[in-house]
């Protein structure tokens, strides 16, 4: 196998902006790295860690909120949208890792959460005070129950129970996520220039994108009477669903593509929304946010088919949109992408609710069952990854990915911190297995995070996964995720891709219009390579002929 992908030929497209084709970091901050030894993850942790980013060669960073929050939703309840928490730091030192971090060419992106705020915002403790009828309730949703005793609907909050919380005096508030997490009213017009206020704060201090939370949830037609579930369940999502995917959503981000285009260069965005792939492209237009997320890689299942299929589908709508396309195999919300692959298929089922997750059950099981197979998943993975780095357009990666880390079963109900897991009974634990902290080393309280712990307990086995135990082996999932994404810089060429045609369903090849070339086999039996020039493999290539199973290899 050749050992370095810099090819001639190579063309490399130096006009287009970063977003398109970059491949963007998730750093869950609580997670990452302490730097002050309380055991959870701060913003002098991730400056700490500023060589380790910039090695691993990817091209922007996306930090998951960082601003002050109770933590009921994993910081995804802001308390204050201007501001870091101090258990995380300091503005000061916000600004410091930007600077940090451009300074080795990485973007930062953050995450804006605007369909609901904390219930410690001051606005809604201003809410609470003011009692009903007051303009200060008008920022969120407040109702009269159906009686004393009832809440207005029979609605269902996304993390189970009602979505509607009674206060003192009587009124209640939806909340289509936690109680602690009041969904603000988007038809107020304090509400929508509070927002473009905060993407200016963020925009001012040097931040070049924002990840959009549930983009497709904001505004709301919340006139009386009120349907019953069964009745929204009824309705299309054709941009008049009173909840979901409202067309005049878009009113809200056209103010906001202002914003970004206000600045040199523009700010970017990209949406989180949940929406009918049709309606995708309202959301990546250039109107809109510019890009969304499509998580359909994240829900297939290792498969040469639905693979396939995943790739036609989002780069015909990204053509439509005018937008590149954005691929996911992991993030803070969804079972590990190496255990997801490491798991029988019907543990594997899609589902429609984002909530649910693949692996849900095995995690409910302790880990216990159906029986994992890690080395098989972590494979895959590795395949599934090389797979993604080569189609045309923009992939996020989440942190730990990199290690081959899996999900952590292990973790008692006394430590488990997602709302989920309390919502659902224990019926559904939830997130936290994702979001255990990353092990730097394999020794220490904390396996180097910090000096003194984590916040969620680490794994003896997580000692295998350390960055220093992978950084040392050239054959680790960390070293491969370095050299692809080197490798990646040089081959990137023009968003396009070609099939070809191998003759067995198992394998799927396409080209880039430099002759880079991706082959993976998804099936088991080995399959005869067409060419023998191979740049990078997810695994040592005994025969360069042959492409064994779970494996892709790339040409250029
Ligand atoms: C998004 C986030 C998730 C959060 C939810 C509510 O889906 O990714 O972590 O719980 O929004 O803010």
């Amino acid at each position: 196998m050749a050992s370095n992908g810099t090819n001639p030929n190579t063309t490399v497209s130096t006009d287009q902006p970063w977003w398109r084709q970059g491949v963007v970091y998730q750093v869950y901050p609580r997670s990452f790295a302490d730097a002050n030894g309380d055991g959870l993850g701060d913003i002098a942790g991730i400056t700490s860690r500023i060589d380790y980013l910039e090695t691993l060669g990817i091209d922007a960073v996306w930090l998951s909120p960082f601003y002050p929050s109770e933590l009921a939703d994993g910081g995804y309840d802001v308390a204050n949208y201007r501001d870091v928490d101090p258990k995380l730091g300091t503005l000061a030192d916000f600004d410091e890792l930007v600077a940090a971090l451009h300074s080795r060419g990485i973007k930062v992106v953050v995450d804006i959460v605007p369909n609901h705020t904390s219930d410690q915002h001051e606005w809604f403790q201003r809410a609470l005070a003011a009692g009903r009828g007051s303009a200060e309730r008008e920022r969120y949703i407040f109702r009269e129950g159906a009686d004393d005793t009832s809440p207005p609907t029979d609605w269902v909050s996304m993390f189970g129970g009602s979505a509607w919380q009674r206060v003192d005096d009587g009124q209640w508030y939806l909340h289509n996520f936690t109680i602690e997490q009041p969904d603000l009213n988007w038809s107020h017009p304090e509400v929508r220039a509070d927002f473009v206020t905060t993407l200016r704060f963020w925009a001012d201090r040097g931040v070049d994108g924002f990840r959009i939370d549930v983009a497709h949830m904001l505004t709301k037609d919340m006139s009386e009477p009120l349907l019953s579930r069964s009745e929204l369940d009824a309705l299309p999502l054709d941009g008049n669903h009173p909840l979901l995917d409202r067309d005049d959503v878009h009113e809200v981000y056209a103010e906001w593509r202002r914003v970004f285009e206000s600045y040199d260069p523009p700010r970017t965005a990209v949406a989180e929304a949940w929406v009918h792939k049709s309606r995708v492209p309202l959301y990546a237009s250039r109107d809109s946010l510019g890009q969304a997320f499509n998580f359909d890689l994240l829900q297939a299942d290792f498969d040469a088919e639905q693979f396939s299929r995943v790739v036609r589908d989002n780069l015909e709508l990204a053509h439509a949109s005018g937008s590149s396309s954005t691929w996911v195999l992991s993030n803070h919300d969804v079972v590990r992408h190496a255990t997801r692959y490491g798991l029988p298929h019907p543990e594997r089922d899609s589902h429609a609710n984002p909530v649910h997750k693949h692996g849900a059950d095995w995690v409910v099981s302790g880990g216990v069952t159906p029986q994992l197979d890690r080395v098989a998943g972590e494979r895959r993975a590795r395949a599934a990854t090389l797979f993604m780095l080569g189609l045309p357009g923009a992939s996020y990666l989440y942190q730990g990915e990199e290690l081959g880390l899996h999900e952590v079963a292990e973790i008692d109900a006394s430590s488990r911190q997602d709302p989920t897991f309390f919502r659902s009974a224990g019926a559904d634990f939830g997130r936290d297995g994702c979001r255990v902290p990353l092990p730097w080393s394999a020794t220490g309280t904390s396996f180097g995070f910090g000096s003194n712990g984590a916040h969620l307990p680490q794994p003896s086995w997580f000692a295998d996964y350390a960055v220093s135990v992978e950084e040392a082996d050239r054959a680790s999932t960390l070293s491969l995720y370095r050299r692809a994404l080197a490798l990646r810089r040089s081959l990137q060429t023009t968003e396009q891709l070609q099939w070809v045609e191998t003759g067995n369903p198992a394998v799927l090849h396409f080209r880039r219009p430099n002759g880079w070339e991706v082959v993976t086999n998804f099936g088991a039996e080995s399959y005869a390579l067409p060419r023998r020039d191979a740049v990078l493999a997810s695994e040592t290539l005994d025969d360069d002929g042959v492409l064994p199973g779970d494996t892709t290899v790339w040409f250029a």
